[in-house]
């Protein structure tokens, strides 16, 4: 995801600016850029790929006086990673950096273009500064300008703002992407997306709530929500970095499992429009002439391609396959031209599924990419690209990256249902619940914390499911091997019969996912096989189940998918704590790497 940096002072704004990026690199980027006035001249750099390209380009470049700067390295969602689309974006006498999405940014930009405004950026981020430029021609007040054109934005965003028309001042506005503000007893400012920028800097720091916005100068900082000010509260920082990077989690995984929901959200911003779900970045006819569906991929990745295959099959109604990539690279696969050829794959480098996506391509199959980053080798190759909108995904075991293809390849699959004239609205209205379903609770996560401790043992673990709850039951069983290297498997639960059962005994446990919306009876029958054989149980559920062992509890909901998404988040949770107990690395476990660039 994209980072902010700004400030206010007299330090040397470029140094600190830069310093600040770099601390922002765990985020992940594809470019970077700063704008900085000093003296009512303004100055911006801007270059893609590492930081290290933006220093060489300001390398002759310094303040020596008060100024005000901005900087940003920007995770490419709506257009390539260029120098054009790098932040900060100018207007004629401003400029803008933005993290988030601005999901009316097309509606605001014809209107502008109508106006005359030229854009030269593919980003939904240029409306801003274009938008505070006309507001300031009317408004005449750079504040009621920016106030005006806060008000006019939907979706998600962290915004700082610097123009001429008021040249010591930062605006600034905060809604559903991160954002604080720091302070000094030198009476410096400072803006940053996350801690890390401001350790050694600021002495105290306010983390804006979301609808917060105002101004700063170095006189004074003014904020203001729901058109009323209000008093900042601000609280001493935290002087350990690698903490700061972790958001006070003790592991990137579990920082990653709790951004799950506002990442989903992120994935949804803009596609899913008046009971409708819109792809940007598909033209209409891509689809013509495919009968069917063949998904190939890797790992976490393989199991969201084939938990998908149950709904193109039932909401989209295409025949759907799904194979791991390093098996299709070598079967001498029959490809016919009528088949849609997704690859899905969070690193966008993996060896198998870049080389199945070349073969279906040199086959002349229509190919889809479906990606968390922009300008991988797999986006450069597919004919189209949907990217998942995680943001860079540190631990090795992956979690969010599998939330948001999932919510993409959903999402496809209620598209293509649309494009053949089936009502889809009721989807839609379930889908949008999926980032507040992804929220963590704190009862829940401490309950899994406790049930941990007896699974640290016994002779294997099965995780069972049936139809779309089975990729699910073998992502669960990933987790669990990835990151505690205890033996787990996943199952359909209605296979156990023929042959696991054998396994069955006290040692055994079996993670039972049992959705109340989708066969439940069927999946009850087949714990209660392996009980009756004394496994250890441990079922999640919304509906108690007397027989187990242990038991999770999910939310009453009325649409299987939604279970979906709690389940895949309570596994990740287990599987985390499970491996915390036994004293693993879970961002790092052994043997694994998160990006495999070799067959
Ligand atoms: C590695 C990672 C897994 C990932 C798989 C596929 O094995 O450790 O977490 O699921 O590669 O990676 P991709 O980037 O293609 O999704």
């Amino acid at each position: 995801m994209c980072g902010i940096v700004g400030y206010i002072g007299k330090r040397e704004i470029k140094s600190f600016l830069i310093e600040g990026l770099k601390e922002l690199e765990y985020r992940g980027y594809d470019s970077a850029g700063i704008a900085i006035i000093e003296n009512e001249s303004m100055h911006v750099f801007k270059a893609v790929g590492k930081i290290k390209n933006l220093e060489e380009k300001a390398k002759d470049f310094k303040t020596k006086e008060f100024g005000i700067g901005i900087g940003h390295t920007r995770w490419a969602t709506h257009g390539k990673p260029t120098e054009l689309n790098a932040h900060p974006h100018l207007g004629e006498f401003s400029y803008v950096v933005h993290n988030g999405i601005i999901e009316n940014y097309k509606e605001l930009k014809k209107e502008l273009e109508n106006k005359g405004y030229k854009f030269i950026s593919q980003t939904d981020t240029e409306t801003i500064v274009h938008l505070f430029e006309e507001n300031f021609k009317h408004k005449k007040d750079p504040f009621k300008a920016f106030k005006d054109t806060i008000s006019k934005l939907k979706g998600a965003y962290a915004i700082l703002l610097i123009s001429k028309a008021s040249p010591n001042t930062i605006f600034f506005a905060k809604n559903g992407s991160p954002l604080i503000i720091g302070k000094n007893s030198k009476n410096e400012i400072f803006f940053a997306s996350s801690d890390a920028p401001l350790i050694g800097y600021a002495d105290e720091v306010s983390y804006l709530d979301d609808g917060v916005f105002g101004y700063a100068d170095k006189e004074k900082i003014k904020a203001f929500k729901d058109s009323q000010e209000i008093n900042l509260e601000f609280k001493p920082l935290t002087m350990e970095k690698e903490f700061a990077q972790k958001g006070g989690f003790r592991f990137f995984m579990e920082k990653e499992i709790y951004e799950q929901s506002r990442v989903v959200s992120e994935t949804i911003m803009g596609r899913a429009i008046d009971g409708k779900i819109v792809f940007e970045e598909l033209e209409k006819n891509f689809f013509e002439g495919i009968e069917n569906i063949k998904i190939c991929a890797c790992g976490t990745s393989y199991h969201a391609g084939l938990s998908s295959s149950y709904l193109f099959e039932r909401i989209s109604k295409i025949p759907t396959s799904v194979e791991i990539a390093s098996e299709f690279r070598y079967k001498k696969p029959l490809l016919n031209k009528n088949t849609l050829f997704i690859v899905i794959s969070q690193s966008g480098e993996t060896a198998d599924t870049l080389e199945a996506l070349k073969m279906a391509k040199n086959a002349g199959l229509k190919t889809l990419a479906i990606c968390n980053v922009d300008n991988s080798s797999i986006v450069r190759i597919a004919d189209k690209t949907i990217l998942t909108r995680a943001g860079i995904e540190k631990g090795v075991a992956s979690t969010k990256a599998f939330a948001t293809q999932m919510m993409v390849l959903w999402m496809l699959s209620l598209y293509l249902a649309q494009i053949k004239g089936f009502d889809i609205s009721k989807e839609i209205d379930v889908l949008l619940k999926v980032p507040k379903v992804l929220i963590v609770e704190n009862s829940l996560h401490e309950k899994i914390k406790r049930l941990s401790k007896r699974y640290l043992h016994g002779h294997g673990f099965f995780y069972i499911g049936r139809d779309i709850f089975y990729p699910l039951a073998l992502e669960g069983a990933l987790k669990l091997k990835e990151i505690s290297y205890l033996h787990a498997e996943g199952y359909p639960a209605g296979e156990m019969k023929h042959g696991p059962i054998a396994l069955a005994d006290p040692e055994l446990f079996t993670i039972a996912l049992m959705p109340k919306n989708l066969l439940y009876d069927k999946i009850k029958s087949n714990v209660e096989e392996l009980s009756a054989r004394d496994s250890t149980i441990l079922a999640i559920s919304p509906i108690e189940f007397e027989i187990a062992d242990d038991f999770i509890k999910i939310k009453e909901q009325n649409h299987y998918m939604l279970e979906y998404f709690e389940m895949m988040l309570i596994i990740q949770l287990l599987a985390m704590e499970i491996a915390i107990r036994l004293g693993n690395d879970v961002d790092m476990p052994r043997n694994l790497a998160k990006s495999v660039t070799v067959e």
